[in-house]
C-alpha cells in the first residue's frame, strides 16, 4: 500500500518511533495503531523498525517480536499461528486478513497495521467481538432435530449431502468479511453481516437439520438478511477463500422458492 498522510483534522496522532538496531541488515518499518483506554489519550501510530533477518516471515512473527523485544504492552490476539483459530484477524496493508498467513515480503514499503475496521476497540489491535458473537448465537449454530436419533449410530449423511457443507464448514469466524462489508459498517446493529449469514446457511444446508423453515423465517427480515447489496467485499477479503456473498444469495433464493 502506498504511504499515506493523515488528514489535518484526524484525531490519530503520531506516537513513538523505535529505530532498528545499528547492526540491522534488512530493515522494514511497521506502523501500528495503538490505543489504550486507560490513559485517556487519542490513538496514535507507533513506528517500529525491524531487522527482517532476525524475524520470522509473517506479519504475526513481527508483532510477536515487537512484543517480546521492544514493547511488551503491544496488545493483539493470536493462538494457532496457522490460519485455524481466526483470532489474529486485523487490517494489514489496507486489507482485512490473518496476521499469521500474511507474508511480510508480500507487502511493499512500511507495513500498516490497524484493528479490524468499524468495530469498537478494546486495546491496540483487539476488537470487541461481543456484539458479533451475540449475533452468531442468535442464529442458533447447532444441529436441531425433531426425529429421535438412530439407536445405534449418529445421524448419517451421504457423501453428496456432506459435500453440501464444503465451502461453509471451513469458516473460522475471523470476521474479516463482516468488518469489510459497508452494509455491516452502517447497519451492524441489525444486519447480521456475511460471516454470520454464511454460518446460518451452513445449518440451513445441513441435510440432518430439521429446523430449516424456522431458520429461514428468522432471517426473512429487511435488516437481518436484506441489507446485503452484493458489494462482494466479503468474498474478496476472506483469508480462507470462502464465498459468503454466494451463501447469502443462496439463502435469499431459498426464501423466494418456498413462497
Ligand atoms: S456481498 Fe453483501 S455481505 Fe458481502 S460485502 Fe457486500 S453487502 Fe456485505
Ligand atoms: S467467511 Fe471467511 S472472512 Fe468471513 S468469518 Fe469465515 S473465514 Fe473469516
Ligand atoms: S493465529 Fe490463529 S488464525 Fe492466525
Amino acid at each position: 500500500m502506498a504511504e499515506f498522510t493523515l488528514p489535518a483534522n484526524s484525531k490519530l496522532g503520531t506516537g513513538k518511533t523505535y529505530p532498528a538496531p545499528p547492526e540491522a541488515k534488512r530493515v522494514r518499518e511497521f506502523k501500528i495503531y495503538r490505543w489504550n483506554p486507560e490513559d485517556g489519550k487519542n490513538p496514535v501510530i507507533d513506528s517500529f523498525a525491524i531487522d527482517l533477518e532476525q524475524c520470522g516471515p509473517m506479519v504475526l512473527d513481527a508483532l510477536i517480536k515487537i512484543k517480546n523485544e521492544i514493547d511488551t504492552t503491544l496488545t493483539f490476539r493470536r493462538s494457532c499461528r496457522e490460519g485455524i483459530c481466526g483470532s489474529c484477524a486485523m487490517n494489514i496493508d489496507g486489507v482485512n486478513t490473518l496476521a499469521c498467513l500474511k507474508a511480510i515480503e508480500d507487502i511493499r514499503g512500511p507495513v500498516h497495521i490497524y484493528p479490524l475496521p468499524h468495530m469498537p476497540v478494546i486495546k491496540d489491535l483487539v476488537p470487541d467481538l461481543t456484539h458479533i458473537y451475540a449475533q452468531y448465537h442468535s442464529i442458533q449454530p447447532w444441529l436441531k432435530t425433531e426425529s429421535a436419533p438412530p439407536p445405534d449410530r449418529e445421524f448419517a449423511q451421504s457423501v453428496e449431502e456432506r459435500e453440501q457443507l464444503d465451502g461453509l464448514w471451513e469458516c473460522i469466524l475471523c470476521f474479516c468479511c463482516s468488518t469489510a462489508c459497508p452494509s455491516y459498517w452502517w447497519n451492524g446493529e441489525r444486519y447480521l453481516g456475511p460471516a454470520i449469514l454464511l454460518q446460518a446457511y451452513r445449518w440451513i444446508n445441513d441435510s440432518r437439520d430439521e429446523a430449516t423453515g424456522d431458520r429461514l423465517d428468522a432471517l426473512e427480515d429487511p435488516f437481518r438478511l436484506y441489507r446485503c447489496h452484493t458489494i462482494m467485499n466479503c468474498t474478496r477479503t476472506c483469508p480462507k477463500g470462502l464465498n459468503p456473498a454466494k451463501a447469502i444469495a443462496e439463502i435469499k433464493k431459498l426464501i423466494v422458492l418456498r413462497r
